[in-house]
């Protein structure tokens, strides 16, 4: 079972994300188990919990001050032993399929998430094994990313999805983007889905959505064409 602990100053923004769907049935059937841990709980300011303080050297924005984050990051520690201490931002590796079927594999990940301006960069270099980013782009805080990242590597731990074969027919599992997809009427406004597919003919259907493959691929992401052996 995937154990994933999420920090946070926004719990809320996530609560209703673990709630739903895939995320939500993985935890049922006890295939995962995401906590979410309020880094306030971990201030030291019991009145305001503050966990965030100013820049040293006067640049705007507040920064994540070390305390809370070790406070809390030890805290977890003391009850498991984690595979990758995870932290959300924009200088990060780039997430892909690839990350998350390597995750998905793990026993217990943190995932930090990143806030403000940032965390105090002493964190990063003591505490953080992995910085993971979404994209090329900067969000408001990391609990995005944190749900795209627990989003993407839940649903290809075996047996989440139904259908196992269906995770791994995805678009990227194979640096190929999914061939499409249709379903009745076979006419609508005369709109006709391939005639192929009722053909019943499962081989000629597999070379079928292949050759569909390759060409969107080709033709919308040449660059994944590259790394086809
Ligand atoms: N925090 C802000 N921007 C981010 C990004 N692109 N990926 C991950 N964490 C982030």
């Amino acid at each position: 079972m995937l154990h994933i602990d999420i920090i946070t100053v926004l719990p809320e923004m996530l609560e209703g994300f673990l709630n739903y769907s895939i995320v939500k049935r993985a935890q049922v059937k006890g295939l995962a188990e995401i906590c979410l841990h309020n880094l306030r709980d971990y201030s030291s300011d019991s009145r305001h919990r503050r966990v965030d303080d100013y820049a040293f050297g006067g640049q705007a924005g507040m920064v994540i001050q070390c305390e809370p984050v070790d406070r809390a990051i030890s805290f977890l520690k003391q009850q498991r032993q984690y595979d990758e201490v995870i932290y959300t931002s924009p200088d990060g590796e780039q997430f892909n399929q690839s990350v998350a079927n390597h995750l998905s594999m793990k026993q217990n990940l943190i995932v930090l998430c990143g806030h403000y301006k940032g965390i105090d960069f002493r964190i990063r270099e003591h505490l953080i094994t992995r910085e993971i980013s979404i994209g090329d782009y900067v969000l408001t805080g990391g609990e995005l990313a944190a749900a795209v990242m627990v989003d993407t590597i839940v649903r290809v731990i075996p047996g989440v999805i139904g259908d196992e074969q269906s995770a791994l027919s995805d678009s990227f599992q194979d640096n190929l983007l999914a061939p499409p997809v249709y379903t009745r009427p076979l006419d609508y406004k005369g709109w006709k889905a391939p005639e192929i597919l009722l053909s019943g003919h499962e081989a000629k259907i597999r070379e079928w959505e292949l050759q569909q493959s390759l060409e969107r691929t080709k033709q919308l992401r040449p660059d994944l064409m590259e790394k086809i052996v």
